[in-house]
Order: structure tokens, then C-alpha cells, then sequence
């Protein structure tokens, strides 16, 4: 049985709109080579000065309200990230301040792409365990701070945005039916940012060397996220006694076109049963699944009594999974 269900959801996403043509012009690439290997065609920029904690508020605030919540009765913020404001505080702090709920502890999640729904599972927990009655989870990045607008490898792969949603007491049907999560620290520099932390503090040298920027193997992660992702769909389902039949609609992390195929042709899940907004976001790391279902509930996506799947994989390496009921 849900403890937790979702009672609003939200998303923030900057106005700057970076296409594939804009990038044309600052490294050697084409639109034709980024959307066949990706699916991305544009993606969202944070404006200089623009941190984390405006688009999570963003986020949060359409998510109260389209849960009817005050923020004084939210008892517990969770914002997946691995581009906060700053080093410390946690920015779920920041949040927590400027959304004015007094009542709540606040704190950071930092499992890169899988940040929501490490998140989510938390918050739930929380919530069965300790008496948490409403529950604010964000997932948001402006990874575009982390960019190295040099490297055609990755810098057009990613994009800003938050999502959020708010978890009350479940009515015993609908929630989170069940969720798995996973990691495995072997495959660390795969995918990582060397810099900025205790190993390589920010130093002028350091800096000049781009250790402060996003490194990344992209055939590896990609062969591991299809893998991990479809373990980890597989095992919620099968831990929650359903079947991919059974669901109405799957939304995974939104990273690559071709992952998203590879996973859900291994399902065999329909096209249509498939969220995708890749190629107007790019790779939003934790705040693409919030995202996503924000657009799917409010684009009628979703109706009561759907199933929903939810799944992703990120740094670390990190995946997590989980089974909605609306
Ligand atoms: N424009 C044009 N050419 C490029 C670009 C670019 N932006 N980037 C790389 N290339 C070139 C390479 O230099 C290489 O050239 P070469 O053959 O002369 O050496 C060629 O394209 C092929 O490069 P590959 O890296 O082998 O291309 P691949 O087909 O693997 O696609 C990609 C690269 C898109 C990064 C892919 O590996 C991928 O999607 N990986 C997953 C990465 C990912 O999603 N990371 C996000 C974080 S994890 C997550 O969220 C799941």
C-alpha cells in the first residue's frame, strides 16, 4: 500500500532557448549530428547570475499551488541537485527560506541524474516512518554552469529547468506503489566533475585546466544506462507484482533519444505510452523526470487510476526506478 501520493506538481524552466544551431556557431557541430545521436534540437539556459534556488522556487510554487498546500504546511524539502547555489548551504535551505516554510527540514540529494527519484523514495520513507505529512521534492539543475563550452563531446548535450512535486498522506490506492534504487561507485569517472570538491579545490591552476567542468565517456554511459535503467524497471516491476503491460505511461530520464529507445524496445512499450520532451530540454539531469510528469499531468496525460513508470540513471553511476498510481 502508498504511504505518499502526489498532490500538485510544478516546473520552472529558463526563457533563454539555446538551439542546435546556436551552437553551431561555438563549437564544430550540426543540427544533424546532435539530433540524430541525441534527439535534442534545443535546450534552456539559465542567464548569467541565475541560480538554482530561482528555478526550484519556480517549480515549488506551481506545485503548491496545484496542490492547494501553503508552504508553512510543508514539513519536508528535498531538492535533488549536483549544481546548487553553493558548496554549503544546501540550497533546499535557500528554498525553504524564500517559499517561507517555516515548518520544514531542508535538505540536498546528491545522486546527479537520479537526484529526483532518490528523492522521491526519501521523502516517502520519511513520510511512512517519521510522521512527514507533506513532503515538497524538487529536482532542478542549471548544469549549464558546469558546461565546458569547448568540448562538442558534451556541451550539447545539456540543459537548465526544475520540476517538482508535493507528496501527502497516500488515500491507500493511489502513490508510490514501489520504487528500487541502485548504485555502483566502480564507474565514478565516466561521468564526473573533477573539480570544485576537497580532491581539486577551484584553484586558479585547476580552473585554468577545466577540472571545473562536466567529463564524461559518452559510449560507456551510454551502454550502462540502458542496462542499469532496464534493471531497474524490471525489478520495480517485478517487486510491485506488475508486468510493463500494466503501464499506462513510462517516463524516463530524458538523457538521449536512443536510450530512451533501447529501454523501452527491451520492454516492448509502445511509442505512445512513452513520455519524451528530449528535444526541447536536452538532459536536465535530476529535474527531467519531475519535469516530464508535470507536463504529462497537466497535457492530460495522465487520468485517474493510471499506472505510471518512472526510471532513470545518472553519475555516480547512480539509477533509480519507481511505480505511481494516479
Ligand atoms: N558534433 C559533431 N561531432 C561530434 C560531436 C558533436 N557535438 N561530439 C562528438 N562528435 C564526434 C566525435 O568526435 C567522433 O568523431 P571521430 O569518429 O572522428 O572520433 C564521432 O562524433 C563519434 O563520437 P562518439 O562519441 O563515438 O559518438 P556516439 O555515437 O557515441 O554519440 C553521444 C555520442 C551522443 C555522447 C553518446 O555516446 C551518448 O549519448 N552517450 C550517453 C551520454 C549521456 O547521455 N550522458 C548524460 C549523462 S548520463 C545520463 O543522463 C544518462
Amino acid at each position: 500500500k502508498p504511504h505518499a501520493m502526489i498532490l500538485g506538481t510544478g516546473r520552472a524552466l529558463p526563457e533563454k532557448i539555446l538551439t542546435n544551431a546556436d551552437l553551431e556557431k561555438i563549437v564544430a557541430t550540426s543540427d544533424s549530428w546532435i539530433f540524430e545521436r541525441t534527439g535534442i534540437r534545443e535546450r534552456r539556459v539559465a542567464e548569467p547570475g541565475v541560480p538554482l534556488s530561482v528555478l526550484a522556487v519556480g517549480a515549488a510554487r506551481a506545485a503548491l499551488e496545484d496542490a492547494g498546500i501553503a508552504a508553512t504546511e510543508i514539513d519536508l524539502i528535498v531538492l535533488g541537485t549536483v549544481t546548487g547555489d553553493m558548496k554549503f548551504p544546501a540550497t533546499a535551505c535557500l528554498v525553504q527560506e524564500q517559499l517561507g516554510a517555516t515548518n520544514a527540514a531542508a535538505f540536498d540529494i546528491s545522486a546527479a541524474c537520479s537526484g529526483f527519484l532518490y528523492g522521491l523514495q526519501i521523502a516517502a520513507a520519511l513520510m511512512a516512518s517519521a510522521g512527514y505529512r507533506h513532503a515538497l521534492v524538487i529536482g532542478g539543475e542549471v548544469l549549464t554552469s558546469m558546461v565546458n563550452w569547448e568540448d562538442r563531446d558534451t556541451c550539447v548535450l545539456f540543459g537548465d529547468g526544475a520540476g517538482a512535486v508535493v507528496l501527502g498522506p497516500s488515500d491507500g490506492r493511489r502513490g508510490l506503489v514501489h520504487g528500487v534504487l541502485g548504485s555502483n561507485g566502480a564507474f565514478s569517472q565516466l561521468l564526473y566533475n573533477p573539480g570544485c570538491g576537497s580532491l581539486n579545490p577551484p584553484t586558479v591552476a585547476n580552473v585554468a585546466e577545466k577540472l571545473h567542468t562536466i567529463r564524461m565517456e559518452g559510449r560507456e554511459v551510454f551502454r550502462h544506462a540502458v542496462t542499469s535503467m532496464t534493471t531497474a524497471l524490471q525489478r520495480a516491476l517485478d517487486e510491485a507484482g506488475l508486468t510493463a503491460g500494466d503501464l499506462d505511461l513510462l517516463i524516463p530520464h530524458q538523457a538521449n533519444m536512443r536510450i530512451i529507445e533501447a529501454v523501452t524496445k527491451r520492454f516492448g512499450v509502445v511509442t505512445e505510452k512513452v513520455y519524451v520532451n528530449v528535444e526541447r530540454y536536452g538532459n536536465t539531469s535530476a529535474a527531467s523526470i519531475p519535469i516530464a510528469l508535470d507536463e504529462a499531468l497537466r497535457g492530460g496525460r495522465i487520468k485517474s487510476g493510471d499506472t505510471v513508470g518512472l526510471v532513470t540513471f545518472g553519475a555516480g553511476f547512480t539509477w533509480a526506478a519507481a511505480i505511481l498510481r494516479f
